[in-house]
């Protein structure tokens, strides 16, 4: 007999069901504190997995009473949220999204696993694929922004940088598609409340990123918190039994979200703990994380024949081969064995610096107002001010992990690296999200001579994340009274004013983005943070970054993205009855896709070839650009299409690629994507794939909005 075999002959139904049971070292629920005991309860064998363990100290002295103490010596399966980074914090996931580049996306996966496997860990819940259009819902921060195609892409890179191609190596990680499914169209935004969509958007938008996964291999999966039309997602049998071990073969691990099952109760599905263990198990949960209902609750449920016991076992087998595929019962003190040298943290940071420039968005830069004009006469004076330009805290996200304690590099700290020589004033005028506003005048007389004024505005880094949803996201506290105040002093003075906003998320600011004449997207940058900003600033690298979301004029656009689909009644100025608010235009502040360079890129000719192409074809699109800028840039080309006649409705435009173009000044270039006609498929009104002859418009450029794009019409037969 095989050694999974041969334990499952010998295991009792508690080890069982400490196999299907993950607790969190010192961590609490409201409720059964189960956490406290789980020494005792690891030598019993009637806990195998934990959670919010950091170290490979206390993670090998937990797996050695496992290993070493226990009847059976099941090494414990040890997993943490390393979302964007473990101790080094690359940015967060949502700005990480829009570097648009698949190799970056793979290799902070990759180092961020070789970090957290180096502190002995074996799993990651992460990577975080839900679709978001509504920056209410503070979880933007940690997913692939709006759109379904960028996030099948990022799903597969991360999947492939924790796990790597040997899922036992001391450098893996197992990874964890979350949060299955639609958790992001939460009502009005708000965190944790009902879902309520169409089947068709549930296919069109919010399941590709998990097919995605499941077809990179992702070796575990985390249900969502919330209810799918009624069904929690913890107990939904039709998608995790019948659609994902069913229709996808998923054979991985399901964890439940944290406390999740018991929250059945809350849920109004289960009337017990009991009722709660049959409901998730039923469904294919296999590790029942913090709610202790199925160490309670399957006991009580086999006594009334309500579950079996090979229900059991098909679990415990799941967890089993896992542990077997990480290679911990091989060696369970292979992760964390090893420390790693200081050149590779040292290259880490670098990695995490690079990463950070590239994702910074530049929104606006009226009259080249950046780079920050070196000022060769004097070293000049810049005025740093707003609450987030000295908070290196902040610059590490809502998700900081194991990086709890590591510093982070300050905008203030990283202007001053950079600039040694220029007198760098600092005032934070106001706090993040206070009403006092008595330091906006102190703040304000630090622009009297100075050459430039640096606004650093935007969220604590708590105010995105879980439970963070703001129903109105724009700038906090008293904020937007010292760009105010500020902007007019700057305005008196004839100098510039450079906002710059750190958020988890698309801040409503229609205010700053008029009368600043730079703004920057910073999102939350990770450890090197300052370092990045000023090497934007100062120009000794051009901003390259996209955003990944679009940016509403007001909250009552939300939920908005560059994919909805059309109206009977387009908008018209024209016409009265067409699809408008009366007090707002319809399209974002800014579209899905964009941000400036240092550059400036003329889009020349768009070839599509062939012009009639089969379902096997191919399509090649080519388009040639021109660096008319005075600097060295990087662009990014985006491919979009839409169908102009189908069975059903179809969005406005697809996203199907993306191409970069790095061009020195007054040179010219040219990108070719590849689209396989296959991906022109659509879900048809029976929700199946379909494809479908009739004219589709291709269209190239830098972004959605639709006036910056070329187009072609090609012809499927
Ligand atoms: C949290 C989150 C989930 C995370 C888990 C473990 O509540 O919803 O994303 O992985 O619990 O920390």
């Amino acid at each position: 007999m095989n050694r999974i075999d041969t334990l499952m002959a010998r295991m009792t139904l508690s080890e069982k069901l400490g196999q299907l049971t993950m607790t969190a070292s010192g961590y609490t629920v409201t409720g059964p504190v189960i956490a406290g005991d789980s020494t005792q309860s690891i030598i019993d064998g009637t806990i195998g997995n934990l959670l919010n363990m950091v170290g490979a100290g206390p993670a090998h002295e937990m797996q050695r009473l496992a290993v070493e103490q226990s009847r059976l010596g099941i090494p414990l399966l040890i997993g943490l949220d390393i979302v964007h980074g473990h101790r080094t914090l690359f940015p967060i996931p949502l700005a990480e999204a829009g570097i648009f580049d698949e190799a970056v996306w793979e290799r902070t996966a990759r180092e961020a696993a070789r970090e957290g496997a180096a502190d002995g860990l074996a799993m990651t819940f992460a990577p975080m694929l839900d679709v978001s259009r509504d920056p209410r819902w503070g979880r933007t921060a940690e997913g692939p922004g709006e759109d379904p195609w960028l996030n099948g892409r990022i799903a597969q890179a991360k999947v492939r940088g924790f796990q790597g191609s040997d899922l036992s190596s001391a450098e893996s990680l197992a990874a964890c598609a979350k949060h299955f499914v639609a958790y992001s169209p939460v009502t009005a935004g708000r965190e944790y409340a009902a879902v309520d969509i169409s089947e068709r958007t549930l296919r069109e938008v919010h399941l590709p990123g998990f097919v995605a996964a499941i077809e990179a291999g992702v070796a575990t999966l985390m249900p969502a918190f919330t209810d799918l039309n009624g069904v929690p997602m913890t107990a939904h049998v039709p998608l995790l039994r019948d659609w994902l071990r069913g229709e996808m073969g998923f054979d991985g691990v399901i964890v439940s979200d944290y406390n999740a099952i018991a929250e059945l109760i809350e849920h109004g599905v289960a009337a017990d703990l009991v009722d709660a263990a049959v409901l998730a198990l039923k469904a294919g949960v296999d590790i029942d994380m913090m709610a202790d209902a199925y160490r309670k609750g399957l006991p009580v449920a086999l006594e009334q024949g309500r579950v079996t016991i090979d229900e059991i076992d098909a679990c415990v087998r799941r967890v089993l081969r896992l542990k077997e595929q990480l290679g911990l019962f091989d060696d369970p003190y292979r992760r964390g064995a090893t420390p790693e040298p200081a050149a590779v943290i040292a290259e880490r940071h670098a990695l995490a610096r690079d990463v950070a420039r590239k994702v910074i968005v530049m929104l606006k830069n009226e009259r080249d107002t950046l780079p920050l004009p070196a000022t060769a006469k004097a070293p000049g004076a810049l005025a740093v001010i707003g609450p987030l330009a000295d908070a290196s805290t902040e610059m590490k996200g809502p998700w900081w992990g194991a990086g709890e304690h590591e510093p982070a590099v300050s905008v203030l700290a990283g202007l001053r690296a950079a600039l040694p020589q220029t007198d760098i004033r600092h005032a934070p005028g106001v706090a993040i999200d206070s009403a006092d506003d008595s330091g906006i005048e102190a703040a304000v007389a630090l622009c009297d001579g100075a050459d430039a004024v640096l606004l650093c505005l935007g969220e604590r880094a708590t105010m995105s994340g879980e439970a963070a949803s703001r129903a109105t996201p724009a700038l906090p506290g008293r904020q937007q009274a010292l760009a105010e105040a500020v902007t007019a002093r700057a305005q008196a003075l004839g100098i510039p004013v450079v906002a710059i906003l750190f958020s988890g998320r698309p801040l409503v600011v229609p205010w700053l983005a008029e009368h600043a004449d730079a703004l920057l997207a910073a999102w939350f940058l990770g450890v090197e943070a300052g370092h990045a900003i000023a090497d934007v600033l100062t120009g000794r690298v051009s901003p390259s970054g996209r955003t990944p979301m679009s940016w509403p004029r007001a909250v009552g656009q939300v939920p908005i993205w560059f994919g909805q689909r059309p109206t009977g009644r387009p908008m018209n100025p024209a016409d009265y009855y067409t699809s408008k608010y009366q007090d707002v235009d319809n399209t974002p502040l800014y579209a899905f896709g964009h941000g400036l360079t240092y550059g400036r890129f003329r889009y020349d000719e768009l070839h599509v070839e062939p012009r009639r192409v089969r379902e096997q074809g191919t399509l090649t699109i080519s388009v040639t650009l021109r660096n008319e800028g005075a600097r060295e840039a990087e662009e990014t080309v985006f491919l979009f299409v839409r169908a102009k006649v189908s069975l059903v409705t179809r969005p406005l435009l697809e996203l199907k690629g993306y191409a970069k173009l790095r061009l020195m000044p007054g040179v010219a270039g040219s990108v070719k994507l590849k689209l396989p006609a296959t991906e022109l498929r659509y879900l048809g009104p029976d929700l199946q794939p379909l494809f479908e002859a009739g004219e589709v418009d291709v269209f190239v450029g830098p972004s959605a909005e639709p006036t910056g794009l070329l187009q072609q019409t090609i012809e499927l037969c």
